[in-house]
């Protein structure tokens, strides 16, 4: 009776916690071999339940945020916010175009090759660390404040808020957000989250890369200002590459000499609900950074009709193409076609 019960408690501690529905053939099995005790019988697989969830947890108590991931980030939609580096993508004016090179071999000074070399790599010449969809560190404007690798790491998960004014964009293309848009935004969906991260949606950035680098919308300075000030936010991003279209860079200026960050090339925001997401920041680490490029994801509710949910793509391993990338000089990176 007592070896029984041990038996029992164990198999009861495994249905508790559950062991995955959707795991590779043989894995329940390999987990409750991993979750017996020595002395203690090997359980079958028959009798264990199945319910939603990584299952490789059995026989100990779950972690929280494994709940979390399991009954709620695990099924979400994910919606990437970022553009692609590319060559000849659009720059502030006064950087140069940026250049990809296959990596070469300093041994042999020849391009490394999938033939000869097992691997191929790529060496990146990228004239600015202002490129395509960034953070911005506050060392940007004040050698005083934070530098990319100075950024803390509690900026890789917040709750999201978008702010949309592309129907005011649309009628005056250097629009700027205003705290008036703000207070409308917050009447009809609430007050904005302290430390959330604030974007503001024009659609500037629809047609990228033909967009317009000199005419574009903008943040005014009393908006984030009242952002940062009176809300307490963590960061705000716009599509265009800059705030604002004030010679001296009014908005940018103050964020980023306030210790603020903020985010600028971001997109797809109109696959963004304006609450309830929230936002993964995948950022590097240059040391003394200025600038980073940035995989912005919106992490949004399951029932969102826009987005990818993990496991509904092949994820591991990740599908094979038919076409291999093949360096194109032409073009200036490797493609498929
Ligand atoms: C930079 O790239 C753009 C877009 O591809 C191109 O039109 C322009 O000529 C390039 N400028 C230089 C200096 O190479
Ligand atoms: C467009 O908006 C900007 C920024 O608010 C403003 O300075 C400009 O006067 C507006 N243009 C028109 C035509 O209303």
């Amino acid at each position: 009776m007592r070896v029984l019960s041990a038996t029992a408690i164990l198999v009861g501690a495994l249905a508790a916690v559950g062991v995955a529905d959707n795991a590779l053939p043989g894995h329940a099995e390999s987990v409750a071999q991993a979750a017996v005790q020595p002395g203690l019988q090997r359980i079958p697989r028959v009798g264990i339940q199945s319910r939603k969830g990584d299952g490789g947890e059995a026989g100990i108590k779950k972690p929280s945020l494994w709940t979390v991931f399991d009954e709620g980030l695990g099924a979400a939609k994910y919606i990437d916010l970022s553009h692609t580096i590319e060559p000849g993508m659009p720059v502030w004016r006064g950087f140069g175009n940026s250049t990809f090179l296959p990596a070469t071999n300093k041994l042999t000074g020849k391009a490394f090759t999938y033939a000869e070399d097992l691997f191929e790599a790529t060496a990146y010449r990228l004239t600015t660390d202002q490129l395509g969809t960034q953070l911005d560190a506050p060392a940007h404007f004040n050698p005083h404040a934070a530098a990319s690798d100075e950024i803390p790491a509690t900026y890789a998960l917040r709750k999201l808020v978008v702010i949309d004014i592309s129907d005011k964009v649309a009628a005056n293309a250097s629009y700027g957000l205003t705290v008036a848009d703000i207070l409308e935004w917050e009447a009809k969906h609430g007050r904005i989250p302290q430390r959330a991260v604030v974007f503001v949606r024009s659609d500037w950035s629809r047609t990228w890369p033909f967009v317009d680098t000199d005419v574009f919308p903008q943040v005014l300075l009393q908006a984030v200002q009242f952002l940062h000030l009176q809300r307490g936010i963590l960061f705000h991003g716009h599509e265009p590459l800059d705030a604002d279209m004030t010679p001296e860079f009014d908005s940018e200026r103050w964020i980023l000499t306030h210790g603020f960050a903020q985010a600028e090339g971001v997109a797809n925001l109109h696959l963004v609900p304006p609450t309830g997401c929230l936002l993964s920041t995948g950022f590097p680490k240059f040391r003394g950074g200025t600038g980073n490029y940035v995989r912005f994801v919106a992490v949004c509710e399951p029932s969102w009709p826009h987005g990818v949910q993990p496991g509904a793509v092949p994820e591991a391993p990740m599908p094979e193409y038919a076409q291999p990338l093949v360096w194109d000089n032409q073009r200036g990176y490797r493609a498929r076609d």
